[in-house]
């Protein structure tokens, strides 16, 4: 048996107005929800169980994911009344953890897509017997994260806060295997990180924490930008097949289109975008690098670009989104040509209780040039 544990109790706030609705693992990449895509490549690698740390909004992962039977696993949900954080919910999540004191549990945070080799990481675990084993990737430019030095032998030294001058490249991936035994230590029912608290206690005790140095595929897809990127990669074939759940025969082109989407025979899709079950675009529109959840309505003569259309959201006739994020229902009037990077949303509460559009559609008042 090999277990796993995957983080998706966050707010994803960076990802708003999209995960006032939906949990952001569970927002659609390539038309299935993100979390199936972990879930394929957990499933690839042998392991057989999942632990979903749940927090906010955990009945849609249910909703979906079921038992898991569907996907080849089972899955296991424990939830966080109150959110603990990641290395808080890594603890509460042992509770559903039927492994012994030594076994490997892999632990993955909800949000990351990666082609790195899995079951390589649990092997090295395995033969050095060290406490966690983290996957490290290498980036162009470190200074956005915390880097993680290394020594000759592979064994972490350091988690160093971001910093503007970075001693390396290399990053934490947010895939880790843990020793059982070293879950079960972390203080329980206490608001703690895994990366501010938990790995630095790690070293100052000496524990061994070792990295799997892999530059694979690898994006978070914590902001709008990575979000549609992530979705186009998926699409057209970027993403390798360990990390993704294919496009398969929904893929057209440079496009995916689910079923029962209306589109006019002379819209342009290209850049790996998707069109939702049940989604129209009408004619003469470009559809470039984005996401149209499903329900959408694309009107005519309209550009899109790098952009993600919440489900029902419609957009009229003549109007131009680049890089606009648009929630689920928001109208956007004919001849609308939204600022770049514009985030639109509908008057939500947080709670779930209510999630009603403003009297006025939200954002009538912005239509300015166009047609
Ligand atoms: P932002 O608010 O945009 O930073 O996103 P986030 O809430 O997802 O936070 P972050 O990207 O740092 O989280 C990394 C992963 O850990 C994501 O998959 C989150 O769902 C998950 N996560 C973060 N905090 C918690 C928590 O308190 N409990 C649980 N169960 N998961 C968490």
């Amino acid at each position: 048996m090999q277990e796993a544990v995957v983080l998706v109790g966050g707010l994803g706030t960076r990802l708003r107005p999209l995960t006032l609705t939906t949990p952001k693992p569970m927002l659609p990449v390539a038309g299935v929800p993100f979390i199936a895509h972990q879930c394929a490549k957990l499933q690839a690698a042998g392991v057989d169980h999942v632990v979903l740390a749940t927090s906010y909004r955990p009945e849609i992962f249910a909703d979906y994911l079921g038992d898991g039977a569907s996907l080849g696993i089972r899955i296991t949900y424990v939830h966080e009344r109150e959110a603990l954080g990641t290395g808080g919910a890594i603890r509460n999540a042992s509770a559903a953890l039927e492994s012994g004191a030594n076994d490997p549990v892999v632990i993955l945070n909800g949000d990351v897509l990666s082609g790195h080799d899995l079951r390589g990481q649990v092997e090295l675990h395995r033969k050095t017997e060290a406490a966690v084993t983290l996957h490290l990737v290498e980036v162009a430019d470190a200074r956005a994260y915390g880097c993680v030095p290394t020594d000759a032998d592979g064994r972490v030294t350091a988690f160093l806060e971001k910093m503007p001058d970075p001693v390396t490249n290399w990053i934490n991936a947010g895939a880790y295997v843990f020793r059982r035994s070293v879950i079960d230590a972390i203080p329980a029912g206490q608001v703690i990180s895994v990366e501010r608290d938990t790995f630095p206690n790690l070293l100052l005790a000496a524990s061994d924490i070792r990295a799997w140095q892999e530059s694979a595929y690898w994006i978070d897809v914590g902001t709008p930008e990575a979000f549609v990127r992530c979705s186009a990669d998926v699409v057209l074939g970027v993403a390798p097949s360990n990390a993704a759940s294919p496009a398969g025969s929904a893929r057209i082109g440079d496009a995916m289109v689910l079923l029962g989407a209306e589109m006019a025979n002379d819209v342009r899709l290209s850049g790996g975008t998707t069109i939702g079950a049940g989604a129209r675009v009408g004619t003469g529109t470009d559809v470039d690098e984005s996401v149209v959840m499903d329900a959408a309505v694309v009107g005519s003569s309209t550009r899109v670009r790098r952009s993600v259309i919440g489900k029902g959201a419609v957009i009229g006739d003549g109007c131009v989104l680049d890089g606009c994020v648009l929630a689920d229902g928001v109208v956007v009037a004919d001849g609308t040509e939204l600022p770049p990077g514009t985030r639109v949303e509908l008057d939500v509460d947080i709670a779930g209780t209510s999630n009603k559009p403003l009297s006025d559609p939200a954002v009538t008042d912005t239509a300015a040039s166009g047609t």
